[in-house]
C-alpha cells in the first residue's frame, strides 16, 4: 500500500520527507513526490519510479526548501504508474496539495459532477477528486472544509493535506488505511507507519477512523467528523526498527495474513454497488457474457489454486465450462481455443514468466484474456486485453497469503456476474450471496482470534515428515494451497488429495500418526469426507478436521478440529484457508526457519 509522511518544525522539511518514504520503501511502490511550502508556494516533485530518482532530482531535498510538507510512496490501484499518476495532487490553482494512501470507492460519480463544473483532471487517480473537491468546499477554514468532502467520500483512506494561505500547517484525516501523528521538540510529523518517523521521535498517536488533525509549530489538534475537538492520549513505541518495518509483526507473513480482512475489503466493496455487482473493468458487454462458451484458467502455484477454486465456482454459479491449466503446461499443450473462449490469467505479481507466456500463446490464438492481477501495470495486466485487480497492497512475503485471498474474491465476483447476465442465478439467492460476500472480512477477521489455538496445535507437529490435505470439490481446491503453504515456509514433505481419490493408491502411505488435515466445509460432500476421515483414521493417522461450526459432531470422528462459520458453499476457501495459513506459519517458525524469504523461492518467478 502507499507510504504517507509529513513534517513541520525547525529543520528543513523535504530531506525529512525524503527519508521518512525510504523508511516505507518496504511497503511497495512506483512513483514517490513530496510536496513543500517554500515560503511563497507550495513546491511540488513526483517522479515514476525508485525513490532515489526522486532524491537525485532534488539533490537530496536541498532544491526544495522549506519547513513544511507532505511526501507520499505510491502503489497503484486507480491508473498506472507514472508522473502524472504519481502523489502529492493538486488543484489547478496549485493552493492545495494532497497524498493518500487507500481507494475512494465512489470515484468515478464524484469526478463526474466535478467535471460537469468545470474542473479538469489531468490523472487516472481517484485521488485526485479530494484535490479538487476540497476546492469545491474550502472557504477558508481547512477543517471545515475536509470535513465536508469526507462526508461525500467513500473508501479508505490516509490523508495528508497541505493549503497554500494556512503555509504553516499540515492537515490529516484516516478511515481504515493507518495514520499516526508524532512529535519531537523540533517539528510535527505524520506518517502511514512507525519506520517513516522512529528516527525522530517515540511519542506518536494513532489516529482512529475518521479523525481529522491539524498539525502546526504549536499545536495538535484533533477533531470529529463534525469539527468537535478530541481528545487523545499518544502512546510510545518500544519497536526496534526492523520490527516497525513490518507493524510490529515478527514476519511480514503474518502482518499479510492479518492484513486480510481490509485487502479482501478493498477488493470486494468498490465492486459491489446497491444490489449488484459492478465490473466494467472487464470490458465485456452483457452480450458479450452470454456468448462466453467456455473459460480457460491460466496460472501458478497459488494463482492457479484460485484457480481451481474459480473453476468449481464459476461452472457452480454460471454454469460456464471452466478448464483450468499450470501455465507451464497450458503454453506447451498446443490448447484448443474457440474464439467464444475466455481465457483468465491470475497472478500475484504480473510478471511470472511462465503465465505471461501462457498469456502470449492464448492471445496468438484469438481467444480474449482478463487479467487478475495484483501488481497495478505490470506486464500482463499490460498485455491483457482487460484486468480485473485485486486490491490487496503490496505483499512481501513469499508465500502469498492476502494476494491468493484477494484472487478467489475476484473470481466470486466474476462468478456473480456471470451467473446474473447468463440468468443462472436466482435474485433472491443473488441478493443474500452478495450479503455473504461483505460478511467475509469480518469473518476472517474472527478466525485470526485462532491464532494462540493453532499456534499450540502447530508446535505439536514440529518434527513431523509427511502431511496429507484431503477434501472434495472446493475443500480439494483449499487443500491445493493449504499444502502448498505448508511445503514452502516449513520445508515439510506434504500431498494435497482428493479425499475420494486417496483409496485408488496413496492411502498405501498413511501410516501410524501420519498427519492428515481433512477439510470438511461442503455440505454437500460432508457424509463422504467423514468416510474419508474414518478411512484414514482406521489406518493409524491422526486427523485435523476443519469444518463448519454448526458440525460440532465431527469431533466425535476427528483427532482435533477447527471450525469455520457458516457462509454460502461457494465461499468457504476464503475462511478455511486462513487456521491453514497459521497453521504452516506456525510450524515455519517453531522450526526456525526464514518464514518470509524460504531456501530456494523467488517472490515472482520472472523465468522458465
Ligand atoms: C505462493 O505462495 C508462491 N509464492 C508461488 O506459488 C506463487 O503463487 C506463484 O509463483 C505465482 O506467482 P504470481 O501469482 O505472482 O504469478
Amino acid at each position: 500500500m502507499c507510504g504517507i509522511v509529513g513534517y513541520i518544525g525547525q529543520e528543513p522539511a523535504a530531506p525529512i520527507l525524503l527519508d521518512g518514504l525510504s523508511k516505507l520503501e518496504y511497503r511497495g511502490y512506483d512513483s514517490a513526490g513530496i510536496a513543500v511550502f517554500d515560503g511563497a508556494s507550495i513546491r511540488m516533485e513526483k517522479t515514476v519510479g525508485r525513490l532515489r530518482v526522486l532524491q537525485e532530482l532534488t539533490q537530496n531535498g536541498e532544491t526544495m526548501p522549506g519547513f513544511c510538507g507532505i511526501g507520499h510512496t505510491r502503489w497503484a490501484t486507480h491508473g498506472c504508474p507514472s508522473d502524472t499518476n504519481a502523489h502529492p495532487h493538486m488543484n489547478r490553482e496549485h493552493t492545495i496539495a494532497v497524498v493518500h494512501n487507500g481507494i475512494i470507492e465512489n470515484y468515478a460519480k464524484l469526478k463526474a459532477a466535478l467535471q460537469k463544473k468545470g474542473y479538469e483532471f489531468v490523472s487516472e487517480t481517484d485521488t485526485e477528486v479530494l484535490a479538487h473537491l476540497l476546492t469545491e468546499y474550502y472557504r477558508g477554514d481547512p477543517i471545515k472544509a475536509i470535513e465536508k468532502v469526507l462526508s461525500r467520500v467513500e473508501g479508505s483512506y490516509a490523508l495528508g493535506i497541505m493549503f497554500l494561505d494556512h503555509p504553516h500547517h499540515i492537515y490529516a484525516a484516516r478511515k481504515d488505511s493507518p495514520l499516526i501523528v508524532g512529535f519531537s521538540g523540533t517539528g510535527k510529523f505524520i506518517a502511514s507507519d512507525v519506520p517513516a518517523i522512529l528516527k525522530h521521535t517515540r511519542t506518536v498517536y494513532y489516529m482512529e477512523n475518521e479523525e481529522i488533525v491539524s498539525l502546526s509549530m504549536e499545536h495538535i489538534r484533533f477533531y470529529n467528523l463534525d469539527g468537535e475537538p478530541l481528545e487523545k492520549q499518544p502512546v510510545t513505541i518500544n519497536w526496534d526498527i526492523h520490527a516497525a518495518e513490518k507493524g510490529g509483526f515478527p514476519h511480514f507473513m503474518l502482518k499479510e495474513i492479518y492484513e486480510q480482512p481490509k485487502a479482501i475489503r478493498d477488493t470486494i466493496s468498490p465492486r459491489i454497488q446497491g444490489d449488484d455487482v459492478a465490473l466494467e473493468e472487464l470490458g465485456l458487454s452483457d452480450e458479450q457474457i452470454r456468448s462466453i462458451r467456455k473459460i480457460n484458467i491460466v496460472a501458478c502455484g497459488s494463482a492457479y489454486h484460485a484457480g481451481v477454486t474459480g473453476k468449481y465456482v464459476l461452472e457452480g454459479l454460471a454454469r460456464i465450462p471452466v478448464e483450468v491449466d499450470l501455465a507451464s503446461e497450458f503454453r506447451y499443450r498446443d490448447p484448443i481455443l474457440e474464439a467464444d473462449t475466455l481465457v483468465i490469467v491470475i497472478s500475484q505479481s504480473g510478471e511470472t514468466a511462465d503465465s505471461l507466456a501462457a498469456l502470449r500463446e492464448a492471445k496468438g490464438r484469438g481467444a480474449k484474456v482478463l487479467g487478475i492481477v495484483n501488481v497495478v501495470g505490470s506486464s500482463i495486466a499490460r498485455e491483457a486485453d482487460n484486468v480485473l485487480y485485486t486490491w490487496a497492497g503490496p505483499e512481501i512475503s513469499v508465500a502469498t497469503t492476502k494476494a491468493y485471498s484477494c484472487q478467489i474474491a475476484a473470481l466470486y465476483l466474476l462468478a456473480l456476474k456471470f451467473a446474473k447476465v447468463r440468468g443462472q442465478i436466482d435474485p433472491s439467492d443473488f441478493s443474500q450471496m452478495l450479503q455473504d460476500l461483505r460478511n467475509l472480512p469480518e469473518q476472517v477477521e474472527q478466525l485470526l482470534g485462532q491464532k494462540e489455538q493453532i499456534q499450540f496445535f502447530a508446535n505439536r507437529f514440529l518434527a513431523t515428515e509427511h502431511v496429507f490435505f484431503i477434501g472434495r470439490g472446493i475443500d480439494y481446491a483449499i487443500s491445493l494451497e493449504a499444502s502448498l503453504k505448508l511445503k514452502e515456509i516449513s520445508y515439510i514433505h506434504s500431498e494435497a488429495y482428493a479425499a475420494g481419490e486417496l483409496k485408488h493408491g496413496t492411502i498405501s502411505l498413511i501410516e501410524n500418526g501420519t498427519l492428515v488435515v481433512a477439510l470438511a466445509t461442503q455440505e454437500n460432500l460432508y457424509p463422504k469426507t467423514i468416510s474419508n476421515i474414518v478411512e484414514v483414521k482406521s489406518r493409524g493417522a491422526f486427523v485435523m478436521a476443519l469444518t463448519n461450526e454448526d458440525h460440532k459432531e465431527m469431533e466425535h470422528t476427528a483427532d482435533y478440529v477447527l471450525y469455520i462459520p457458516k457462509t454460502n458453499r461457494f465461499f468457504t476457501n476464503s475462511l478455511a484457508i486462513v487456521p491453514l495459513q497459521l497453521f504452516a506459519y506456525y510450524i515455519s517458525l517453531g522450526r526456525g526457519l526464514d518464514v518470509d524469504k524460504p531456501r530456494n523461492l523467488a517472490k515472482s518467478v520472472t523465468v522458465e
